[in-house]
């Protein structure tokens, strides 16, 4: 095997098996992630009264998932309508189109399509069309890094529809793209009518009803390949464990499908909500993943210990706003200071383990992974406190066992690559 070269330069089959053996790893079918197991998208109508032909509902996404947010360009929710229903009109966001509204005369509907797709209104959107918690162009925060941007609402008046509770049929097939696909809806479901307080907490009002939709995520639906992977390093070891190759997947033998450093190239992200395609281009690596995790175990002390992590985006079509990675190391609950990064433990398994740490930059700077070579990177450390017990460099203890990024598994190296200490020397 390749000893030590700075990258795993050992040809095809081996590589490539253990490759496609990650590959399939993650999460293979069911919406489930172990380490968000109630995670969610919770959209709730409420319908605030009724109309002559119909009824006005708020509708709030709330995102209940805690280490995956609804980066730009926003969120899309579909769903079909039951009956003839129309949209009269909207605020706080707007139906991708209008359909086709050839029977009316006089007023004209929002929006006439059986299956309409609504967008989120860009920051800015003028006050009249606005209502609370709207007009964030589609993104939502996890509650973790920012509760006050983890919801979005917005208010339509639907025609043609029923005007009692017992007649208005519900909408069916939801969907939501956060623009691309892996959220599963399912079905609405009549609950408990909301209860809205006035400003001074002195009066109560009701909605005259309310049904939930429930979305949740599944890497396997959103992406055939994973898209970011680790890198691992040490100052006690010169040896450097790239991300494997083909992490990402493999480059063409053309290179059409990633860009050579330094060439020129088309990265800016083109085009409105609607023309997005979601596809990276990335810089040309042997890994070709949008994103490298790279950690680095910078210092032993005799009580404690230092990592760096630095985040890499090789994805020109990306600036990354509101990262975040969730790792798992055995020594995560001593962690004793953190350099710029936030840091919040997630106990999944609601156990005493306290081994699972949800990481993300701090503001103003360093929450943004911008695009390659503007600068393209973020770094963070942590200190950690040592227990004697448990503290080895050996045998790639001091490496993580799994890391996320932006809620996406991230490819790992095979552990009998991690940099290690001669035995005679382990602490
Ligand atoms: C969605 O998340 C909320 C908040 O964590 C939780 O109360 C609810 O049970 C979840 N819903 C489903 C269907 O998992
Ligand atoms: C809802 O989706 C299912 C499966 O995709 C499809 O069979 C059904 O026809 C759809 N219903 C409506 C009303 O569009
Ligand atoms: C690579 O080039 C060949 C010939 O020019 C072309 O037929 C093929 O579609 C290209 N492959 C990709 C993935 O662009
Ligand atoms: C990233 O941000 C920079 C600076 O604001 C901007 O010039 C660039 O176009 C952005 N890139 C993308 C892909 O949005
Ligand atoms: C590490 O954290 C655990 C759990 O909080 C605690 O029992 C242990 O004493 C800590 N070890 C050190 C060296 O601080
Ligand atoms: C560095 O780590 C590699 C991979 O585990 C190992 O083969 C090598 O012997 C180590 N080098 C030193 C100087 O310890």
């Amino acid at each position: 095997m390749a000893t030590g070269g700075r990258r795993v330069t050992c040809c095809c089959a081996a590589v490539l098996l253990a490759a496609a053996l990650l590959l399939s790893a993650p999460e293979a079918t069911e919406a489930y992630d172990s380490l968000d197991p109630n995670g969610n998208i919770t959209i709730k109508w409420d319908v605030m009264h009724w109309t002559p032909d119909g009824y006005v509902a708020v509708v709030t996404m709330h995102n209940y998932e805690q280490f995956r947010h609804i980066g730009a360009p926003g969120w899309r929710l579909g769903w079909t309508w039951a009956e003839q229903e129309v949209i009269w009109s909207m605020a706080g966001a707007q139906a991708t189109e209008q359909g086709d509204c050839s029977r009316f005369k006089g007023n004209i509907p929002h929006s006439c399509k059986k299956d309409p797709v609504v967008v989120d209104l860009l920051p800015g959107t003028p006050y009249n069309m606005q209502i609370a918690n709207c007009c964030k162009g589609g993104v939502m925060s996890t509650f973790t890094q920012d509760p006050a941007n983890a919801a979005s609402s917005f208010q339509l008046s639907v025609g043609l529809a029923g005007t009692t509770t017992e007649a208005v049929k519900l909408p069916k097939n939801f969907t939501l793209r956060n623009p691309g696909p892996g959220y599963t809806c399912g079905r609405a479901i009549v609950g408990k009518p909301s209860v809205f307080f006035t400003a001074d907490g002195r009066r109560a009002t009701r909605a005259f009803m309310t049904w939930k939709v429930t979305c949740t995520y599944s890497q396997f639906l959103a992406q055939k390949v994973p898209s970011c992977c680790v890198s691992l390093s040490s100052s006690y070891n010169s040896t450097a464990v790239n991300c494997p190759t083909c992490s990402c997947g493999c480059p063409n033998p053309n290179g059409t499908d990633c860009v050579k450093k330094g060439s020129p190239h088309l990265g800016s992200a083109t085009g409105g909500p609607g023309k997005w395609s979601g596809q990276p281009l990335v810089e040309c690596t042997w890994h070709m993943c949008p994103v490298r995790i790279n950690w680095h175990v910078k210092q032993n002390y005799r009580d404690y210990w230092r990592v760096k992590i630095t985040i890499t985006n090789f994805n020109f079509r990306m600036n990354y706003t509101e990262w975040n990675l969730v790792v798992q190391h055995p020594n995560f609950d001593n962690i004793t200071q953190l350099f710029g990064l936030n840091y919040k433990p997630l106990t999944p398994f609601g156990g005493g383990i306290n081994d699972v740490a949800m990481l993300w930059g701090v503001k103003p700077d360093n929450d943004v992974l911008m695009q390659p070579g503007k600068p393209g990177s973020v770094q963070g450390e942590l200190l950690l406190r040592k227990d004697s017990q448990t503290f080895t460099i050996g045998k790639g203890w001091a490496f993580p066992r799994r890391v996320y990024f932006n809620g996406d598994n991230c490819v790992m190296p095979s552990p009998e690559y991690y940099p290690s200490l001669p035995r005679m020397q382990a602490l």
